[in-house]
């Protein structure tokens, strides 16, 4: 389906090879359907705006990487292999790719448009059952990346948006290489959420749980532990908070600084998630639905 050969491939290097560099995009330009509205964040390499799309008559995200990445072949290799990516991974945990082509000599990726980041999200009061609910989410997005072969690599509560009815979905897929190479990681002096081994250099399915079970903890501790990750870990009893010890060591295992002690990759951490019956330890309020789908919950709540 997605072969070297395909007809993106040929258009993204043809477009490269043009050297005319589109000027910046502002507040009210037009790229084909598209209006731009507002600048939502920029990365290492691209710039995400809120758009306008004038034939749907709804709001999308645009991302468009900076016209001087284009001119790098690497770049477009990475690009391509990550728009490849996201355009095959259809999950509901996962934000779709709508669309992905030249418009004006800018190459625009194009997603359905969220309310917030969890970044954002984290800086106010969640409810402890929406919160477990988005750490199940967040566990089987990133195992069907995994059950794909993919490596996400930049797991960080800024690359998940939250959309209506409690459903959050993990973005930013593959790009972590394009983004190393441009921060490198010694130069912000923290590990934020990634792995020790991968800040070493060595990123795997390890390193991934690892980062995805740090996110968990911060979600659920308002703490983000620190390397060298030891005993006590800071905000540790109100992780413990409501939560089952099932649920609590599971998270415990996804952020062993030793790789081999963690789950091998999401998968296995999504099997282990499965066999815990209840999250919660008021288990009036939640209880895990079958293993097909171990997401969904049921909430019975005490009269
Ligand atoms: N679909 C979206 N809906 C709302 N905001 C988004 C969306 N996609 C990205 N953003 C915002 O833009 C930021 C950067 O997007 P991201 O895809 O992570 O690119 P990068 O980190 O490579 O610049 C996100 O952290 C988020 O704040
Ligand atoms: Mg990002």
């Amino acid at each position: 389906m997605f072969t070297n050969r395909s007809p993106v491939a040929v258009s993204l290097r043809i477009y490269s090879e043009e050297a005319d560099a589109p000027k910046q995009l502002r507040v009210g330009a037009r790229l084909d359907k598209y209006r731009i509205a507002s600048r939502l964040g920029e990365g290492g390499f691209a710039t995400v705006y809120s758009a306008y799309d004038t034939i749907e008559d709804r709001r999308v995200a645009l991302k468009i990487p900076d016209s001087r990445h284009l001119a790098n072949s690497q770049t477009i290799d990475d690009l391509q292999r990550e728009v490849r990516i996201m355009a095959k991974l259809d999950h509901p945990g996962i934000l779709k790719l709508k669309d992905a082509r030249f418009i004006d000599g800018h190459f625009v990726m194009v997603f359905p448009m969220g309310d917030e980041t969890l970044a954002d999200r984290l800086t106010r009061r969640i409810a402890r059952a929406t919160a477990v609910d988005y750490a199940l989410q967040m566990i089987d997005a990133v195992a069907f990346a995994h059950q794909q072969r993919v490596l996400h690599r930049d797991i960080k509560p800024e690359n998940f948006i939250l959309f209506p009815k409690q459903t959050i979905q993990l973005t930013d897929f593959g790009l972590a290489r394009i983004q190393t190479s441009a921060h490198p990681v010694s130069a912000s002096g923290t590990l934020g959420f990634m792995a020790p081994e991968q800040a070493m250099g060595h990123p795997g399915f390890r390193s991934d749980v690892f980062s995805l079970g740090l996110v968990i903890y911060r979600l659920l501790s308002g703490e983000l532990p620190d390397y060298p990750f030891e005993a006590p870990l800071p905000g540790y009893q109100k992780l413990r908070k409501g939560l089952s010890s099932d649920f609590v060591a599971m998270i415990r295992k996804a952020i062993d600084p030793v790789p081999n002690r963690r789950f091998r990759d999401a998968i296995a951490m999504q099997n282990a998630v499965s066999r815990i019956r209840y999250p919660l330890s008021d288990r009036s309020v939640m209880q895990l639905g079958r293993s097909d789908n171990p997401s969904r919950i049921s909430q019975r709540r005490a009269a």
